[in-house]
């Protein structure tokens, strides 16, 4: 019998040392957040509402009933949590500016003391020898420009080229990178079709609009970064995956198809291509989005780096629900299975048909129910979950896939969205009465492997200067 692509993946993945060997001496470790899932969302240094705040009011969208209000009060305790960071030996933090901190009704005036938030927090990672990756916009719109139309108006797009030259003026020479989105899809499909993430919409034509005008704004932002001469490698992060059908009938591989459209080349399709897929245009009949002439060329500004995020592979069903129970695979907290294989078979997928860019896994980790015994948390799946998506990343690198570094998900346990605080995610576990943080096994285990990874590293250098004469 032949082994399935996650055994072959099982062998060796939690020991530290093995990992470490497996990506070359200039890989990059980091560890991930975002704004509103961390920072607490204090009014009082005169930061804006921002469509989450408003989303959490309305009854019935937050499972737990729950806000980001307190999160992980990191306004706060920003500098104990830069230390955790640099104390684990990570050298690259991606995390995000909460535009409505910065900019409170998401156009006009700027708010001093949240510009100074930011500024105090990219100086406290560069005393600390942690290199900034800043995400423009991880999902707070203000909610000010919400009522303005939000992402359905071609407005919003210049509102956010201006928000994001500020922050460029303001972070562009000490970040390494910036991001212009995070996952432009949940945006649009979860946010307006689906109606199940802020700002709660459900229209299929909204969520067309609204991707394409997070496309533009994508490329005018950073078209508008690269002019005013920001020497942050400039990107956009998508979270992608491979749809397969939930069996082998015709109308479950049609669905595949269709959905892979959506996720994958809806995005993908213009960034390097400069047009939208034909299929998925067609379905949208109708509810496809205005485009205007010179919209595609703004779009596929080129990238500096594209950012990955990955969970699971997908599944699609013509008709019914699928139900992961039934593929025997482990499954995470968020009920999504473990198929660290998917990672490998998107990357050289993405690999074969697109002119990629450098990669980075941007975000990757997984949900469990977590419990802090005697001041340790074992979360031994999760270690076994992070050493197989690196071993994915190993191969689909062996293949010939440029991928540059790896961002775990997340730093903190967290606000997880819809979910409220009721799945953990962090590799660091938050007791959130006290606002206690204690790394995980798994942190433990992410800083072993940084620390083999650095031994080996400082081992090559030795050795050629031991070669090297006089
Ligand atoms: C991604 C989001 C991130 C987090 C993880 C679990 O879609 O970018 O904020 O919620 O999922």
């Amino acid at each position: 019998m032949s082994a399935s692509p996650n055994q072959t993946l099982a062998a060796g993945v939690v020991d530290p040392e093995r990992i470490a060997r497996l990506f070359p001496s200039d890989f990059v470790w980091g560890v991930a957040t975002s704004a509103f899932q961390i920072e607490g969302t204090d009014a009082t240094d005169g930061r804006g509402a921002s469509i989450w705040d408003t989303f959490c009011e309305r009854p019935g969208t937050i499972i737990d009933g729950t806000d980001g209000r307190e999160a992980c009060q990191h306004v706060r305790h920003w500098e104990a949590d830069l230390d955790l960071i640099a104390s684990l030996g990570l050298t690259h933090y991606r995390f995000s500016i909460a535009w409505p901190r910065v900019q409170p009704l998401g156009q006009g005036a700027w708010n001093d003391a949240g510009l100074a938030f930011y500024d105090r927090l990219v100086d406290g990672m560069l005393a600390r020898g942690i290199q900034p990756h800043v995400t423009l916009y991880h999902w707070d719109l203000p909610e000010a420009l919400q009522t303005l139309g939000g992402w359905q108006s071609r407005a919003t797009v210049d509102r956010f080229v201006d928000y994001a030259r500020r922050i460029g003026a303001l972070l562009g020479d000490r970040a390494a990178t910036i991001a212009t989105h995070n996952e432009p899809w949940v945006v649009a499909t979860l946010g307006h079709q689906q109606g199940i993430f802020a700002p709660g919409l459900k229209s299929r034509a909204a969520a067309a609009q609204v991707a394409h005008h997070l496309l533009l704004s994508h490329g005018a932002a950073l078209t508008a970064l690269r002019a005013d001469g920001v020497s942050a490698k400039l990107g956009i992060v998508l979270n992608q995956a491979p749809v397969h059908p939930a069996t082998a009938l015709v109308e479950d591989r049609t669905k595949a198809r269709l959905d892979d459209g959506e996720l994958v080349r809806w995005y993908m399709d213009p960034l390097f291509n400069g047009h939208y897929p034909a299929d998925v245009w067609d379905t949208l009949g109708a509810d496809a989005p205005v485009v205007e002439a010179g919209d595609f060329e703004t779009i596929r500004a080129p990238l500096d780096f594209l950012g990955i995020n990955y969970y699971t592979r997908n599944i699609a069903i013509a008709h019914g629900t699928y139900d992961p129970r039934s593929s025997g695979l482990e499954l995470t907290d968020m009920g999504w299975e473990v198929y660290p294989a998917g990672l490998t078979e998107l990357l050289t997928r993405l690999h074969r048909d697109y002119t990629l860019p450098p990669l980075y896994i941007t975000e990757n980790g997984a949900a469990y129910p977590d419990q802090l015994v005697g001041g340790r948390v074992q979360d031994d799946a999760r270690i076994r979950y992070l050493g197989s998506h690196l071993q994915a990343v190993a191969m689909a690198r062996d293949a010939g896939v440029d991928v540059r570094g790896y961002f775990a998900w997340s730093l903190l346990d967290n606000f997880e969205w819809a979910h409220g605080y009721s799945k953990r995610f962090g590799i660091v576990h938050v007791d959130y009465a006290t606002q206690q943080r204690t790394p995980k096994a798994s942190a433990l285990w992410y800083r072993e492997l940084l620390r083999a990874f650095r031994d080996r590293r400082g081992g090559v250098v030795r050795r050629v200067q031991e070669r090297e004469p006089g």
